[in-house]
């Protein structure tokens, strides 16, 4: 039985449709799930849309729409959400939507069994909300009434809720964290989480909002006149998603998550209160947290609420959808906040793409049919040493087996620079052997045992690229006159050599044709 592998997107809300950064959570996700599908991991890649709460209420209002009519403007923005995934080939498992039956029922149970057991109390709450972020924050967090997340004005509430007893939990989840170094990565980002916790009082979280105020959410079972905060709608999730309760057998099988691949905006949520929620529920905790950084737009974090968004499918009509994704994961470490810009991404494309992996497919496939009628050379008789040769061969191979250990601890950047490198030294190869001359002086074994060279080192590039672009990935594999696809298990070091001699390959086009920019 192959061992699961449970991966979650955040659920993004749906006050106006996704940009650039969700895109890239997305992507993420997307790649660690090829990648370990692709070596025989039974994965479950759940992603999905957060519907409820004051945000969307106030987008419905503003489209228009009337009190009550809350669904009818989030079903019609979710069908833009997974438009998007479609275009950008993430192949998800399964979508959820907070506004799912199922997923309502798993929330109010959840509210129900922690109210009987003494976990959820109600009091006055006087302190400060942030409504674009959906965060409450104390006094002491925020005493100009500032949010410290996002910088924009709190409001003050003074409102009866109730509150999930999570200042008990601030002992053992610091010894946790402490215990379990791929609990939260990155280790920065880990270091963060417990600064936060060694240095202020958890506070009980407030998990309702009263319906006089705002009504658009669950129902709180236990009393009619509240709804459930949005965050804690929302984390649920992750576990109703996968069964919980309603399918414990499938919920068995997932839970715990392996990872939550999340931005740090949203990691204090998810590193202390859904952690909490979770021990209170007596459940297994997930494994790791990923939290990766932001996309900038001059210095500013790209969001929805601050209206300097990018929109994914403008840039992808434009130069593609595997430039897209290559670029933003070779771009910046995962991890790190980067400046998203055109000239980058141009750039990127034209050296990284068209230059190195496009020019190294249409040479290669160029004299494979000069000189060999577009057959794969027989290389199984020859007996030439070449130095370059095998260190193109055993560095392929060596970079499928780094693969194995980069990509599912997210260092994507790392696992494409080493791609890269391979891509470089095949290049190089071609202008040192000069298979021209070869040709010329009829040195018939020497240019065989190139061409045999690169087009394996590119049947090999191909698999190794096909979480990062899938579809760069097919169509290289098809020019190679690779039938099967490149969804299989790559990391043996018996890789290289299965090219089969005398089989065709035949060249189709650019793969990245060079874009020309205005001066
Ligand atoms: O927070 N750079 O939803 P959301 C990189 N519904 N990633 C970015 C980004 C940027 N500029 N902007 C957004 C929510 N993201 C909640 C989550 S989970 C139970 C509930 C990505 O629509 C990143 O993954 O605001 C971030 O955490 C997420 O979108 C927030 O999306
Ligand atoms: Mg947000």
């Amino acid at each position: 039985m192959p061992k699961k592998y449970y991966i979650t997107s955040p659920l993004y809300y749906v006050n106006s449709k996704p940009h650039i950064g969700h895109s890239y959570t997305q992507v993420a996700c997307d790649t660690v799930a090829r990648f370990l599908r692709q070596n025989e991991r039974d994965v479950f890649f759940m992603t999905g849309t957060d519907e409820h709460g004051e945000k969307i209420e106030k987008a419905a209002l503003g489209s228009g729409l009337k009190e009550g009519e809350e669904q009818k403007f989030v079903d019609g923005i979710v069908p833009v959400f997974k438009d998007l995934w479609a275009r950008l080939n993430i192949k998800y498992d399964y979508f959820i939507r907070t506004t799912d039956d199922y997923h309502i029922q798993t929330v109010r149970a959840v509210l129900d069994n922690l109210y009987k057991l003494g976990k959820i109390y109600k009091k006055d709450y006087k302190g400060w909300f942030c409504t674009p972020c959906e965060t409450f924050w104390t006094q002491t967090q925020s005493p100009d009434g500032i949010c410290p997340d996002c910088k924009r004005p709190l409001e003050k509430l003074d409102e009866s809720n109730y509150f999930l007893k999570t200042s008990e939990h601030q002992k053992w989840l610091i010894d946790y964290i402490n215990n379990n170094p791929d609990f939260i990565k990155p280790n920065f980002r880990k270091n963060e989480i417990l600064g936060f916790l060694n240095n202020e009082e958890l506070m009980d979280l407030c998990i309702t909002r009263p319906k006089s105020r705002m009504s658009w959410g669950i129902e709180v079972p236990f009393d009619k006149d509240y709804v459930t905060y949005v965050w804690f709608d929302a984390l649920i999730n992750y576990i109703s998603g996968a069964g919980y309760p309603h399918d414990m057998k499938r919920f068995s099988r997932l839970w715990p998550a392996d990872t939550h691949v999340i931005g740090k905006d949203i990691l204090r949520h998810h590193a202390v209160y859904w952690i909490i929620m979770l021990r209170s529920l007596g459940l297994e905790l997930p494994k790791t947290i990923f939290a990766h950084g932001w996309w900038v737009i001059k210095g500013e974090k790209m969001s929805k609420s601050k209206g300097n968004a990018v929109d994914p499918i403008d840039i992808i009509s434009r130069f593609g959808v595997d430039p897209y994704r290559y670029f933003l994961l070779r771009e910046v470490q995962f991890g790190m906040d980067g400046t998203f810009s055109e000239e980058a991404l141009v750039s990127r494309y034209n050296s990284d793409l068209a230059n190195d992996i496009g020019n190294l497919l249409s040479r290669t496939l160029t004299m494979a049919e000069k000189y060999f009628s577009g057959a794969v050379p027989d290389v199984s008789n020859i007996k030439i040493a070449d130095p370059a040769a095998e260190e193109i061969s055993s560095k392929v191979v060596n970079t499928a087996q780094e693969m194995v250990k980069l990509i599912p601890n997210f260092d994507f950047s790392a696992a494409l620079a080493k791609i890269w490198e391979v891509i470089g030294l095949a290049n190089k190869y071609i202008e040192n052997s000069k298979p021209w001359v070869l040709a010329k002086e009829g040195k018939q074994e020497e240019l065989a045992l190139v061409i045999y060279t690169l087009l394996e080192a590119l049947r090999i590039i191909a698999i190794e690229i096909y979480s990062f672009m899938p579809e760069t990935s097919e169509k290289m594999l098809a020019q190679l006159g690779v039938s099967q696809g490149a969804d299989r298990a790559f990391s043996d070091a018996k890789i290289w050599g299965k090219l089969a001699k005398g089989s065709k390959v035949s060249k189709l086009g650019s793969l990245f044709p060079r874009i020309v920019t205005k001066a």
